[in-house]
């Protein structure tokens, strides 16, 4: 059984709001006192994750869940999906625009730094029919009730 879960609403193209999901979760396992390595490597993975879904998705929703042992984190957008998930997860490739890239994005180290930070990333995705990321971290023991 989850003992905390919470679920946010990503905006397809809301580059002013994005992120926003990503700094509440940090906010959240600071509060729990879980490791600050750990909370590192979830914000950076919600953070590439919602900006891929601003930039490369529909609109989705990034939802997390902590668990005696492990957090899970669950980024989906209903956007056009990956065409070749395998190459998207290599460093480097990248469709962004090149309005994006004037942005900074654009790098193709958003899904690859995702698999570096969480112990296990699950992509799923066909075209047209969105994109699901499932990440991954174990806790050993966490927060104030591990
Ligand atoms: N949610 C998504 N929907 C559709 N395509 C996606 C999604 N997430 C990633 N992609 C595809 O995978 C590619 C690689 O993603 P990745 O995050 O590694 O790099 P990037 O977003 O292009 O650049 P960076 O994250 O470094 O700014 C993207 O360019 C895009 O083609
Ligand atoms: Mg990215």
């Amino acid at each position: 059984m989850a003992a905390l879960k919470k679920s946010y609403y990503i905006k397809s193209r809301d580059f002013i709001r994005a992120g926003e999901a990503s700094i509440k979760i940090q906010t959240l396992l600071k509060s729990l006192n879980f490791d600050p390595q750990l909370t590192r490597r979830v914000a950076i993975c919600g953070y590439e994750g919602e900006m891929n879904v601003v930039m490369h998705g529909g609109d989705g929703s990034l939802s997390f869940a902590i668990y005696p042992h492990e957090l899970i984190m669950e980024i989906s957008d209903d956007g056009p999906g990956i065409v070749d998930i395998d190459k998207a997860m290599q460093t480097g490739f990248s469709t962004a625009s090149d309005e994006h890239r004037e942005m900074g994005f654009g790098a193709g180290m958003g899904l690859p730094n995702m698999k570096k930070n969480a112990d296990e990333i699950v992509v799923d995705s066909e075209r047209g029919h969105g994109t699901r990321v499932r990440l991954v971290f174990f806790t050993g023991k966490g927060g104030d009730d591990g």
